[in-house]
């Protein structure tokens, strides 16, 4: 994070920024500049002990999300997987389950805020890798909440979108309150 901090290429942006209420459009080709973006992504997830981060969040209009699969695994008691960030490309779901379940969760780009959110239990998900391989993945625990609350982030919609007005309304006098990143 200190390199990044000099090198000032790579902020971190938080609610209300309109940057993150933005669409985000696919990945053409996978250059250098993505894998070193991924690489940036990875460090400011790690500063700021995250597990997830998206495109729009770095002010990147792109479909990419990185996810720290390890940590998750960790978490939940699962194996541990062969590489620890999952680097999604282009994500597409194929289905969700109809199961709901309900945990705290939180958001880089909204500090400080923990609420417990009802999402589904699992997902299937398409995407492809830092590598150019087409993947398939079906998700359930923490896993899929993460990658759901990430692709959320890339049609611009963020974990808080989904209280009560009231406690909407609490959020956005909490963050006004605060100044963390941008
Ligand atoms: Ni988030």
């Amino acid at each position: 994070m200190e390199d990044l901090k000099k090198k000032n290429t790579i902020t971190l942006y938080t609610e209300p920024d309109p940057i993150l209420r933005q669409p985000t459009t696919k990945v053409d080709k996978i250059t250098n500049d993505l894998l070193e973006t991924f690489d940036d992504m990875a460090e400011i997830m790690e500063h700021f002990d995250g597990i997830g981060l998206a495109g729009p969040q770095i002010g990147l209009l792109k479909k990419i999300i990185i996810i720290d699969a390890e940590t998750i695994a960790r978490e939940d008691k699962c194996p541990l997987p062969s590489k620890r960030y999952l680097k999604i490309i282009n994500p597409e779901i194929i289905s969700v389950s109809k199961e709901l379940c309900t945990k705290e969760e939180g958001c880089l780009s909204v500090p400080t805020i923990y609420y417990e959110i009802e999402r589904p239990k699992q997902i299937s998900i398409s995407y492809t890798d830092e590598m150019g391989n087409s993947v398939k993945l079906e998700a359930d625990g923490l896993l899929a909440r993460c990658i759901e609350h990430e692709l959320d982030h890339l049609d611009g919609k963020l974990f808080i979108d989904y209280l009560s007005p009231l406690k909407k309304k609490l959020v956005s006098k909490k963050l006004k309150k605060i100044k963390i990143g941008k």
